[in-house]
């Protein structure tokens, strides 16, 4: 009997790993034959010549807190530089602004991130941001698509969240875990509140983690990466699920298929993240795991709990998917030009990704003026964004048809259809929402109209995937059913 059972179980596991990859697959297909998704050789045509920095190099702390200074000297009116906290050994959390509007936010210019060196000993991605930014402003003037890219978009470049593990951390270092936490000993990327808490609690929050909390919540960000670095591939939500076992499993969420999307446009503009093969070059750096094209549901891989993209897409309006850039955890500087060869398409084309948006405004219809914290709901599962600012708001959304419903305490709400087109691939819309009752006139006040649950439904008929996600990992969820059911039937 018990044989019979481990056999099934096992298949049933496998099963969810299986259909997500089925899923990724046919999602791959979809958007490349929506012409989505660009190869590598597409964006060098597509963002046309452009000179890459001079050099590249490992810096310390203080030699990185130089350099971004002195980049902002140089290039004063497209830059910003500002803290957004402290480490535990009081070294500063530094964000270098590149933007047309570098000091603060701008009405309808959407806000990125990128997030680097989280695990202290991961390292390519915090010199690849400094990278960024001299490839963003020294060709500004010479290369169109990248000017507009700067003129359109905040892009905030937070070289190192974890310096002072940093500075404990080697040149040299594979896979090894020195200052990978930070002062306290503690993994960043384990911090952050759970969102199972009852399975795993977060341990003590640490300033890191608070930091990034609080300047998340700050900026209206819509999208984001976190770059580490261990192997080549992208992976997104959930890194979570709950079950003590830590056993790997299938974990999408509600915008699974705009996830795939946006992980895939990364391994896609790589040289060769997208492939299935070895994820290494190097043989004594493959591990087990191949996704056979280059992206990985994240708990399908391993269970984090408490990870930084989880909480992103849970607690703010931001999406964000963890970038794995390349195998060895501190490479050699001899070996940086070749790897920024390898990712710097893919690090520009993942920015552009937020002009992909439905956005626009969020207006009191009687008095014109924005309304803030009004909810922006796609459909009764996904994510709910909140607008900002001047009633501003962005929602991510892959090409298709919608039915976005606004809503706010104070008001009624309102659905409206929007169609995201090749022709019109970050529709603006106005919504004008009428406030319930009349300032300072007592009047009885009316149960507020919910809309019908057609209302809040994304229409599908021109989203199948939408649908198979649905579909598949039900099944998926029945496997894991079945396997609660034979493990119940052991015991009886
Ligand atoms: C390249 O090296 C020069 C001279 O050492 C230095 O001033 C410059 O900041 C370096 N650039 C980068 C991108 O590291
Ligand atoms: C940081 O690097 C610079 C340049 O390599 C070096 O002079 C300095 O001593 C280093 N600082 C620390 C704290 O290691
Ligand atoms: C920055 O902007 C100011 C005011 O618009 C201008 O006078 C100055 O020349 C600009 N500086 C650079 C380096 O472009
Ligand atoms: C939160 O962010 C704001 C704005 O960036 C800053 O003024 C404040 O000091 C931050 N608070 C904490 C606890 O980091
Ligand atoms: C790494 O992958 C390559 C290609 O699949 C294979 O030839 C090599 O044996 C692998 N090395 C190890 C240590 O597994
Ligand atoms: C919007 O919501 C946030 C978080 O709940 C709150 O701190 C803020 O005061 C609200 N702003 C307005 C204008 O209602
Ligand atoms: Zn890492």
């Amino acid at each position: 009997m018990l044989p019979i059972l481990l056999v099934f179980l096992f298949s049933a596991l496998s099963q969810c790993s299986r259909l997500a990859e089925e899923e990724e697959q046919m999602l791959i297909r979809h958007f490349t034959k929506e012409g989505e998704v660009s190869t590598m050789d597409q964006l060098r045509d597509t963002i046309g010549p452009f000179r890459d920095p001079l050099n590249f190099s490992h810096m310390n702390y203080s030699t990185l807190t130089d350099h971004i200074h002195n980049l902002h000297r140089k290039f004063p009116n497209l830059t910003h530089i500002y803290s957004a906290g402290q480490s535990v050994q009081g070294r500063e959390l530094w964000v270098l602004v590149v933007s047309r509007y570098p000091i603060e936010h701008r009405k309808l210019i959407p806000e990125f991130k990128y997030v680097a060196n989280m695990h202290g000993n991961e390292v390519t991605g915090r010199v690849f941001l400094v990278s960024l930014a001299h490839t963003l402003l020294e060709n500004y003037n010479s290369n169109l698509w990248i000017r507009q890219l700067v003129d359109s978009t905040r892009i905030h470049l937070m070289p190192s969240m974890n310096p002072d593990g940093y500075e404990h951390a080697s040149e040299g270092d594979q896979a090894g875990v020195t200052g990978r936490q930070n002062a306290n000993g503690k993994d960043l990327n384990r911090n952050f509140p759970s969102r199972f808490p009852n399975y795993f609690p977060t341990s003590e929050i640490q300033p890191e983690t608070i930091a990034i909390m609080n300047w998340t919540r700050q900026i209206p960000f819509a999208l984001s990466a976190n770059l580490h670095g261990g192997t080549t591939l992208v992976n997104y939500p959930f890194d979570d699920f709950p079950t003590r076992t830590r056993q790997s499993h299938y974990a999408p969420s509600p915008d699974n298929a705009l996830f795939v999307r946006l992980a895939y446009t990364y391994a896609r503009g790589h040289e060769r993240m997208w492939k299935k093969g070895p994820r290494c070059l190097d043989d004594d750096l493959n591990i087990s795991v191949d996704p056979q094209n280059g992206i990985i549901n994240g708990a399908d891989w391993y269970i984090v709990s408490g990870g930084m993209q989880d909480w992103n897409y849970l607690n703010t309006n931001c999406f964000e998917v963890t970038v794995e850039m390349n195998c060895e955890k501190f490479p050699q500087t001899k070996k940086l030009r070749y790897l920024w060869e390898e990712n710097k398409y893919a690090l520009l084309k993942f920015i552009d990704l937020i002009h992909g948006a439905i956005h626009g405004l969020v207006i009191d219809a009687d008095t014109g003026e924005g309304i803030v914290n009004a909810t922006v709901s796609i459909d009764e599962r996904a994510k709910i964004v909140v607008s900002y600012g001047e009633g501003e708001f962005w929602r991510l959304a892959n090409m298709g048809k919608y039915d976005l419903t606004f809503d706010h305490s104070d008001y009624y709400p309102v659905t409206q259809t929007v169609h995201v087109t090749p022709q019109d691939r970050s529709p603006y819309i106005e919504v004008r929402l009428q406030r319930i009752i009349p300032r300072s006139r007592p009047v009885l006040i009316p149960t507020k109209s919910v809309p019908n649950k057609d209302e809040y439904n994304v229409d599908n008929s021109n989203n199948k995937d939408l649908r198979i996600v649905t579909m598949s990992s039900s099944v998926c969820h029945f496997s894991v059913f079945m396997i609660i059911l034979s493990l119940a039937s052991l015991f009886l």
